[in-house]
């Protein structure tokens, strides 16, 4: 038995404004409470970022960001610091979601890098991985995993994965409603983990790895239930109080 805490993270994605993210936040603050097992965490869009540290304040859940610049600080117009995201306790940050890597440009180097800012500011990276349709259908995802994974490794090295989230999410999966079967995710989650067991079985066995990727109330159960699962990234449905919550009372 995993000794793992698990977590269930929102990623709100650029939705909402400044009165509906109060409202939802208020209905998810109401339904968090000492029956709830899983480690819960929301990433709203940076400006909110204030306002949720304050809402959030008194509560179990954990503040997040979407996103961060891999430089300290400088001439990078229209960017956040790792500093900044400190400066309001976020606790997180997701790093090479899947929407940043396609339509960004962000590569495996510039998501080392900003797994790396992250840690050394004191706040834990979500590193999210995963394949593209053709990637799968031509049976390249363990291959991809591996980069993507591996870039990581070199940059930052096998013990930074003590202080990570690792999210897979099947790019496929994400917003289209096609959730990965449990078999798929459980196969590609066993994979993540032995490939980190090659540096460290002690790092590989310790390490949260979530899926993420048409997450719904209704097929959490049995995602969470996997034995290498310990939890989720959910976009869509975490905009939807009584459906995120149902997700976070979803884990074993
Ligand atoms: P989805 O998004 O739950 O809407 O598929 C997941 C994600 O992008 O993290």
């Amino acid at each position: 038995m995993s000794q793992r805490q698990s977590l269930v993270a929102a990623n709100w994605k650029m939705n909402g404004s400044l009165e509906s993210i109060r409202q939802l936040l208020a209905a998810i603050a109401q339904g968090v409470n000492k029956e709830t097992q899983s480690e819960v965490l929301i990433c709203p869009p940076y400006v909110y970022i204030p306002e949720l540290a304050g809402l959030l304040d008194n509560t179990e859940i954990r503040l997040g960001a979407q996103n961060v610049s891999q430089h300290n600080s400088g001439a990078y117009t229209g960017e956040v610091a790792a500093s900044m995201l400190k400066d309001f306790a976020c606790d997180y940050v997701i790093v090479g979601h899947s929407e940043r890597r396609t339509l960004y440009g962000e590569g495996d180097v510039r998501v080392a890098e900003k797994f790396v800012t992250v840690q050394a500011h004191g706040m834990t990276p979500i590193l999210c991985i995963g394949e593209l349709l053709e990637e799968r259908e031509a049976n390249n995802t363990e291959e991809v995993i591996a980069r993507q994974l591996d870039a990581v490794i070199e940059m930052a090295g096998i013990k930074a994965f003590n202080n990570a989230v690792i999210a897979y999410e099947p790019v496929w999966a994400i917003g289209t409603g096609k959730t990965a079967t449990p078999e798929q995710a459980q196969e590609v989650h066993e994979f993540i983990r032995l490939r980190l067991a090659r540096h460290d079985h002690e790092t590989a066995e310790t390490v949260r790895i979530l899926y993420g990727g048409s997450v719904k109330a209704d097929n959490a159960k049995q995602l969470f239930e996997l034995a290498d699962i310990d939890g989720g990234l959910i976009g869509g449905a975490s905009l939807v109080a009584e459906d995120f919550l149902t997700i976070c009372h979803s884990v074993r």
